[in-house]
C-alpha cells in the first residue's frame, strides 16, 4: 500500500479482507487479515462480532465549523426562493448574523453547541474531527470557541483558528482587524489551536492580507489553511504553494493553473462538494486534480450556512455523483488524506497493524454502500480507539 499523501492512481486503491478480522489491543490495531490469520490473537482478546457487516476506518473530517450558535434556516429558505449567498452576505446576513448569535451563547452555550454538533458527525462515522472556530470574531468568542472544541470529546477534535473568518461589524476595515488579530488574538490562539484558516475571497480578505496573517500564524507554530476560489479565483491557490500551506479548500472556481500548481505541491485540495451543491455553484474539478497528481481530501464543511451536513458519507455520494470520484477515490480522501492534512497519518486513517483502532461498522454487504446509500442508517457501530462511541 502506498505512503501517505495517496496521490493519482494510488487514492483508487482500497484492499478488501472477506471475510475479515481486526485484533485490537489497547485501543490500537495489532492485525488485520482473514480471520484464520487472526486465530492467535482470540484467546486473549474479546470478541466484537461483525457478522453480515463491512468495518471500514474511521473516517476524518478535515474540514468543520461547529462553534456557532442560532441557524440560518430562514436563509435556506430565502436561498430556495433565489436570494444569492454572496448578496446576503454583503448586507450583514449569513456569517455575521451566525456571529451574532454565536456572541450570545457564552462559553457555557458554545461548550454545548459544540459537543452536539460533534456528536452529531460522530454518528455518522467521523472519529477525526478538524473544527474550526470563525463565529465569535472577536478575542474572548473565538478564544471561548476553541476552548470548547479542545475539550475532551467522544471523537478526537482538531483545532483550528479561524478569526479571519470575515470581517466583523466593529472594524472600519479588513486590514486594521488582520492587524489586531495578528497582534492580539493570534499568540494566545496559538496555544489552542494547531492551524490558522483565512477566506480569501471578495467581501472577506484578499492574498495580501492572508500572507501577512498566515506568515505570522506559521511564526507561532500553526499550520496554515485556507478557504479559496470559493466564488472568484483570487490567488489563494500560489499564496497556499508559497507558503507551504497544509491545504487551500474549496476550489470550485480553481483553472488549469491552479491545477498544475497543486498538483505540483504538497498542499492538498480539500473539496467540499455540499457546499458546491448547496449554494448551487460549480463542482470543483477533482477529476483534473486527481489526474494531474495533486493530493486531494474531501470534508463536510458542516456549517449553518453554505453546508449544514455533518456526514460524511453524504459528502461522499456527492463526491462519487457530482465530481466523477469514484468510491474508492471519496474513501481514501475522507481517511487517508484528510488525516495527512491533520498531521495524523501515521496514527490514523487505515486499518492496519499499529494504527489507532477507529473503526466504523457498516450495515452493508459492501463498503461502497458508504458512497452508495445516500442518507441512509447505513453506520451500525463506532470504536474510536477500540472503544464504543455511544450515539
Ligand atoms: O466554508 N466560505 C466561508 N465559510 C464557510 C461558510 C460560512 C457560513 O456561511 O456561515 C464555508 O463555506
Ligand atoms: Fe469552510
Amino acid at each position: 500500500v502506498a505512503e501517505a499523501p495517496l496521490r493519482g492512481g494510488d487514492l483508487d486503491r482500497v484492499r478488501v479482507y472477506e471475510p475479515g478480522a481486526i485484533a485490537v489491543r489497547d485501543g490500537v490495531i495489532a492485525g488485520v487479515g482473514r480471520p484464520a490469520d487472526l486465530a492467535r490473537f482470540e484467546a486473549h482478546l474479546p470478541v466484537v462480532q461483525g457478522t453480515g457487516m463491512v468495518a471500514v476506518p474511521g473516517l476524518v473530517d478535515c474540514h468543520t465549523h461547529p462553534a456557532f450558535g442560532g441557524d440560518r434556516a430562514a436563509e435556506f429558505e430565502l436561498r430556495t426562493q433565489g436570494a444569492d449567498y454572496e448578496t446576503i452576505h454583503a448586507s450583514g446576513g449569513g456569517i455575521l448574523s451566525t456571529v451574532k448569535a454565536t456572541r450570545a451563547l457564552g462559553p457555557g452555550g458554545l461548550r454545548d453547541a459544540v459537543a452536539r454538533h460533534v456528536g452529531w458527525m460522530a454518528a455518522q462515522g467521523s472519529t477525526t474531527v478538524e473544527c474550526k472556530s470563525g463565529y465569535g470574531l472577536d478575542g474572548p468568542t473565538e478564544l471561548a470557541s476553541l476552548a470548547a472544541i479542545a475539550e475532551r470529546h467522544p471523537v478526537e477534535t482538531v483545532p483550528t483558528f479561524l478569526g479571519a473568518h470575515t470581517v466583523p461589524p466593529e472594524w472600519a476595515s479588513a486590514d486594521a482587524y488582520i492587524d489586531h488579530l495578528i497582534a492580539e488574538v493570534l499568540p494566545a490562539a496559538a496555544v489552542l489551536a494547531e492551524a490558522a484558516d483565512i477566506f480569501v475571497e471578495r467581501g472577506s480578505f484578499t492574498a495580501e492580507q492572508a500572507d501577512r496573517y498566515l506568515r505570522a500564524a506559521q511564526g507561532l507554530g500553526l499550520a496554515a489553511r485556507l478557504h479559496g476560489d470559493q466564488f472568484t479565483e483570487c490567488g489563494a491557490v500560489p499564496l497556499a504553494v508559497e507558503l507551504g500551506a497544509r491545504s487551500v479548500d474549496h476550489l470550485e472556481q480553481t483553472g488549469a493553473d491552479g491545477v498544475r500548481l497543486l498538483a505540483g505541491s504538497e498542499v492538498c485540495g480539500v473539496l467540499l462538494p455540499v457546499a458546491a451543491m448547496e449554494l448551487r455553484r460549480p463542482m470543483p474539478s477533482a477529476r483534473a486534480l486527481i489526474d494531474a497528481g495533486a493530493i486531494v481530501a474531501l470534508a463536510t464543511d458542516f456549517n449553518p450556512g453554505s453546508a449544514f451536513c455533518d456526514s460524511l458519507p453524504v459528502a461522499m455520494h456527492v463526491a462519487c455523483v457530482h465530481m466523477g470520484m469514484t468510491p474508492a477515490e471519496a474513501l481514501c480522501a475522507c481517511t487517508v488524506n484528510a488525516a495527512w492534512v491533520l498531521g495524523r497519518h501515521e496514527r490514523i486513517g487505515r486499518l492496519a497493524e499499529g494504527f489507532d483502532a477507529d473503526i466504523v461498522l457498516l450495515d452493508a454487504p459492501d463498503w461502497r454502500h458508504l458512497a452508495y446509500h445516500l442518507g441512509g442508517r447505513i453506520v451500525a457501530g463506532v470504536l474510536k480507539r477500540g472503544r464504543r462511541v455511544e450515539p
